[in-house]
């Protein structure tokens, strides 16, 4: 019996010896997946002290493949950096549970709240509560909206997104020159989402002028953001949606032409695309659909040919920007801020740092998403 009790008390020293030079070499040993590298860097040499601060992370959604990777590359890089972090994802897009999560971070002493809200209007009274805890909001993402708790916003350039995908359209379809006129569909994201108004409306600058000509012509009628745009980004609703437009309007191979589908982003254009392949289009006969964000069952469609393009936004960037500017918050230095006129949330301009999207295709996917470890080969393909 002795020597049972200690044994048993060995094991609890020897478990205690591992946590505590675990917690030690914490800062260092971290980093190993993608984000971590830079976002050491960015942390400085300081990282004892700031070990103890704890940064609440709020993502929108465990459905869409985006937002784990952000929410990975967001802790990798925050603990590289020597935070604690809480990291929270709002389930299937749930509302209240967003905001208990985020009352949990306020309450639990989180002293920096990153957040990439589902709906940008439904956190003013949480986020009420974390200004007068003087806890900085940092939009992820998506800007959250009239609310003046939100202290900076990082994000990629979402006009830039919209018109890459207008100008993919106008090029691949030689608007300028061919002589059309080209059947269009659009399919834009959730109506709650402020990035479609930046998306959408990008994507329309370019392309409207070819409506008013008759270059293009939307058979279905459909071309307010209001009308098509798709409840939590989701493909099911997508694919029905587009389902409806193939039978009102006869689509098919060998009916009514459908040349493209301009789609904000790849969770739509996911359900377009089966919708389309069910109804008997293959890689030979496919309309050119856009998307953004470079999902891999997007990329393998690139490279099956049933998605034209993509928009990459590489989600490491974006994390190794929002560490540098906790880091600035936490250590009273300035966070890196590189717009201050695009965002205006409804209480005013919200300092912003704007990350850079690429155009990704089939042609480019692999020195865009192999060669720079964002992918697996064997993620992509089969
Ligand atoms: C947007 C985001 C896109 C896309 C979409 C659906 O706010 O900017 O990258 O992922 O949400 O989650």
């Amino acid at each position: 019996m002795k020597k049972k009790v200690s044994k048993v008390l060995a094991v609890v020293l020897a478990a205690l010896i591992l946590f505590v030079t675990g917690c030690n070499s914490q800062p260092s040993s971290s980093g190993t997946t993608s984000g971590g590298a830079d976002a050491g860097a960015a942390s400085g040499a300081d990282t004892a002290s700031a070990a103890k601060k704890k940064v609440g992370v709020s993502m929108p959604t465990k459905s869409l493949q985006r937002w784990n990777q952000d929410g990975e590359n967001m802790k990798s890089s925050l603990e590289a950096a020597g935070y604690e972090v809480d990291l929270q994802y709002g389930g299937e897009n749930e509302i209240p549970l967003q905001v208990s999560q985020i009352e949990n971070m306020i309450s639990s002493g989180c002293e920096v709240l990153v957040i990439a809200a589902i709906d940008g209007e439904s956190l003013t009274e949480v986020l009420a509560n974390a200004k007068a805890n003087n806890i900085p909001v940092i939009a992820y993402d998506r800007l959250i909206m009239n609310t003046d708790a939100v202290t900076y916003y990082a994000t990629f350039d979402n006009w830039k997104v919209g018109t890459m995908q207008g100008e993919y359209l106008k090029r691949v379809l030689d608007l300028d020159n061919a002589a059309g006129p080209f059947n269009i569909e659009f399919f834009t994201g959730d109506p709650g989402d402020n990035n479609i108004n930046f998306f959408f409306d990008g994507a329309m600058s370019v392309l409207q002028p070819y409506l008013d000509s008759g270059k293009l012509v939307c058979p279905s009628g459909q071309t307010e953001k209001l009308t098509v745009a798709t409840e939590g980004w989701s493909s099911e609703r997508s694919q029905s949606r587009m389902e409806n437009l193939i039978s009102s309007n006869g689509y098919s191979p060998s009916g009514t032409k459908l040349d493209a589908v301009m789609c904000s982003n790849d969770s739509t254009a996911q359900g377009v695309t089966t919708a389309l392949t069910n109804a008997g289009y293959t890689k030979d006969n496919f309309p050119y659909i856009t998307g953004q964000d470079c999902d891999i069952v997007s990329v393998k469609n690139m490279i099956a040919g049933t998605q034209s393009m993509s928009v990459f936004k590489d989600t490491r960037t974006l994390a190794n920007k929002v560490v540098e500017m906790v880091d600035a918050i936490l250590k009273g230095s300035e966070p890196p801020v590189n717009d201050n006129e695009t965002y205006d949330n409804g209480t005013g301009i919200i300092p912003s740092y704007l990350c850079d999207p690429v155009e990704g295709s089939a042609a480019n996917y692999r020195e865009l998403l192999i060669d720079t470890g964002y992918y697996k080969e064997e993620d992509v393909i089969g």
